[in-house]
């Protein structure tokens, strides 16, 4: 098995999951997960805020099959809504629909979101749906575009590995969308396997979506992407408050503050919470040598 795949699958392992819950932030997930509480993440908001870095908050969370676990989910996510207006943050959220019950009862999933987004609105908060697996695609569409009737506050994520992600950034042409590669291991009769297509891909449809003038969110850390949009946007006259470079709190740090100092919107990814296993086993999958990450920490006592 891949390493790759071998993190995917922790990743997905339900029992090691409630297992690393009960430890706290440990093999070295503390590097990249703002903490477990909301006072900390508002903490961390604060200290990019000054370096003119946006944020991103999302309440970690996976493996919700019972409503009273969505019911918390929405009420974390409602408090983190309330202290990013009371502390006047330059912050906006993240999350999955996975979490607020699209597993359970769709219906019941809409009404929490529904929630979130109104809270956000009422506040001028900007709420963005987090893309997960292929199974979930289609309903974390349908979601969005009925919540999009009422609320224009919210956006979502298009991965660069789905066949079809073309047809849908066409499609939602006029929602704000975050473009990315894509986490999850994908099958190859819907998704592009080999990197040098996702990569291909992923240009193609972040200059679409650029070109078709709605903010786009560039959520990569691949250096080159970032040159790429640097010149696609100088060349096509594409002005800086059109679209954001994105990355994950944690990674490639330096490149963050520069971009935020050469002039660019920046916007950080914070997640946070105690249900940080799945996260961290999906970004060693990414990028093994993250695994470096892990040994600094373990070591470094
Ligand atoms: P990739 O991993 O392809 O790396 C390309 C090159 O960049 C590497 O070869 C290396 O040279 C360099 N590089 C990358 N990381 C580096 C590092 N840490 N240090 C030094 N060099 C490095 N996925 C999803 O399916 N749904 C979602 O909702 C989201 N949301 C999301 C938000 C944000 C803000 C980000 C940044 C990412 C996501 N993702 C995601 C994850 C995304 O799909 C993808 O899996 C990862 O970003 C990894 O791909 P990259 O584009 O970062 O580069």
């Amino acid at each position: 098995m891949a390493l790759r795949d071998f993190f995917i699958y922790l990743s997905e392992n339900q029992m090691l999951n409630g297992a690393a819950q009960r430890y706290g932030l440990r093999m070295g997930a503390q590097s990249v997960v703002a903490g477990t509480t909301i006072p900390e993440v508002v903490q961390t908001i604060k200290e990019l805020n000054k370096a003119n870095i946006s944020c991103t908050v999302d309440n970690l969370g996976e493996f919700v099959f019972e409503k009273s676990a969505a019911t918390a989910a929405k009420q974390k996510i409602l408090a983190v809504i309330q202290a990013i207006h009371d502390e006047q943050l330059d912050a906006h959220i993240s999350l999955k629909p996975s979490q607020l019950g699209q597993d359970i009862d769709i219906d019941f999933c809409y009404e929490n979101l529904k929630e979130i987004l109104a809270l956000a609105h009422k506040y001028d908060i900007f709420v963005n749906f987090d893309m997960e697996n292929y199974a979930r695609l289609h309903s974390s569409f349908d979601l969005l575009e009925k919540l999009h009737q009422e609320y224009d506050n919210v956006g979502t994520v298009i991965q660069a590995y789905f066949f079809e992600s073309e047809e849908n950034i066409e499609k939602y042409k006029n929602f704000r969308l975050r473009i990315v590669k894509g986490a999850y291991k994908e099958n190859d009769n819907v998704a592009y396997q080999s990197k040098d297509d996702i990569d291909r891909n992923y240009l193609k449809l972040i200059e679409q979506h650029l070109l078709n003038g709605k903010f786009t969110s560039i959520a990569t850390h691949d250096h080159n992407v970032i040159n790429h949009v640097k010149q696609f946007v100088k060349k096509n006259n594409i002005p800086n408050d059109k679209f954001e470079f994105q990355m994950l709190y944690g990674f490639r740090k330096d490149m963050q503050y520069n971009l935020a100092k050469e002039g660019y919107n920046f916007c950080t990814y914070l997640p946070f919470g105690s249900d940080w296993y799945g996260y961290f086993m999906r970004r060693l999958a990414e990028r093994p040598q993250n695994l470096a990450l892990v040994t600094k920490q373990v070591f470094n006592k």
